[in-house]
């Protein structure tokens, strides 16, 4: 297996920015998918002008959306500030989304500085059309905060509505086995439990996840360079119960292109973006090699090996990769 990884590029930024000149995309401009289905923007969440210009008149019936959560890893801006920009982006989306549309948004919650950012992000959705449908709580395998403290191995993903939109209760169904019993229900006098009464060995995914592995490297989907890449199991579970075949689906935080590359293996179409000109080639990248080779990413190689290899700049600062794989999500710790 190919050791050939390549730094996280929001921790390395001499090798991002070596980067920069391979970038397809300049600030502003829109990647058109050669065979017309998907749209991938170098623009911001936040303004509208930009948003106008990547959907050009369309509109989505899903969004799935994966802001920095302005914790540790992050650029950390004033509290007051981060909500006062997701209301922009939240403009946005709103603006972007059908009629009958669905809204998943994943957030952080600090334990050490009180949950923020979330609470003041449900507090700020109450003034916007969004109705609340959902709180998910996705489990993690790594946690942090082992010492004196509960381990945080959970990811927050709230399900907003507005409208009515489509929800496919069978893509909920999961490979979860039954492991509780519970006395729910009296039929014909007997109280039955769960295990006698339901046809299907499996439970429903609910809203408790625990069956959705975080990517690492050895994982074929894994994006050497990404610090925050979501499993494309989670994007497949969003986007096959609320959305059909056909149906365009939108994410204004691209990085790694988990929503995309889902939407590509579920035959819908994404309209996808990401501020930053080299994750946008990311994206463009790991969708060609998708549809080259049917692999879903580099797993411990990277979008970037071929250049590495015959750019001296780039080699010298490739170089000074330790041979030792990173680990790609985003750190908390
Ligand atoms: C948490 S990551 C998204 C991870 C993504 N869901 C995935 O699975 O790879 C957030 C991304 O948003 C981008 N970003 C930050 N501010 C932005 C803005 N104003 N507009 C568009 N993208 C932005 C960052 O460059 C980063 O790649």
């Amino acid at each position: 297996m190919m050791n050939f990884p390549i730094p996280r590029l929001d921790k390395n930024t001499e090798v991002r920015n070596c980067l920069l000149k391979y970038s397809r995309l300049k600030e502003g401009k829109v990647w058109y998918d050669p065979i017309g289905k998907h749209r991938i923007g170098c623009l911001d969440a936040a303004n509208m002008a930009d948003v106008r210009k990547l959907m050009d008149g369309e509109k989505a019936v899903l969004a799935i959306q994966d802001p920095p959560y302005n914790l540790v890893a992050f650029e950390e801006r004033e509290q007051c500030d981060f909500i006062q920009w997701c209301k922009k982006w939240i403009a946005t989306t709103e603006f972007a989304l059908a009629v009958n549309g669905s809204l998943y948004v994943w957030l952080g919650a600090d334990q050490k500085d009180g949950f923020q950012p979330l609470p003041d992000f449900m507090i700020m959705m109450r003034d916007t059309p969004f109705q609340t449908r959902s709180f998910i709580t996705m489990r993690n395998q790594r946690g942090y905060g082992t010492a004196g403290n509960w381990m945080a191995v959970r990811q927050e993903l709230l399900y907003y509505i507005k409208g009515d939109p489509v929800f496919n209760v069978d893509a909920e169904y999961t490979d979860i086995p039954k492991i509780l019993r519970g006395y729910y229900k009296e039929v014909n006098g007997q109280v039955t439990e769960n295990f006698e009464r339901s046809k299907s060995e499996n439970i429903r995914a609910g809203n408790v996840w625990v069956d959705i592995q975080q990517v690492f490297y050895r994982m074929e989907e894994n994006v050497n360079g990404c610090y925050a890449q979501k499993p494309l199991k989670s994007a497949e579970r969003i986007i096959r119960a609320s959305s059909n075949e056909g149906n365009l689906i939108i994410d204004f935080f691209c990085h790694s292109a988990s929503t995309l590359i889902s939407a590509e293996m579920n035959k819908r179409r994404c309209y996808t973006m990401d501020s930053d000109p080299v994750y946008c080639e990311v994206a463009i990248r790991r969708l060609e090699r998708f549809r080259q080779t049917g692999k879903a990413g580099w797993q411990n190689g990277n979008p970037f090996e071929r250049e590495i290899l015959s750019d001296p700049e780039l080699k010298s600062l490739a170089g000074e990769i330790p041979s030792v794989v990173e680990d790609n999500q985003l750190s908390l710790f």
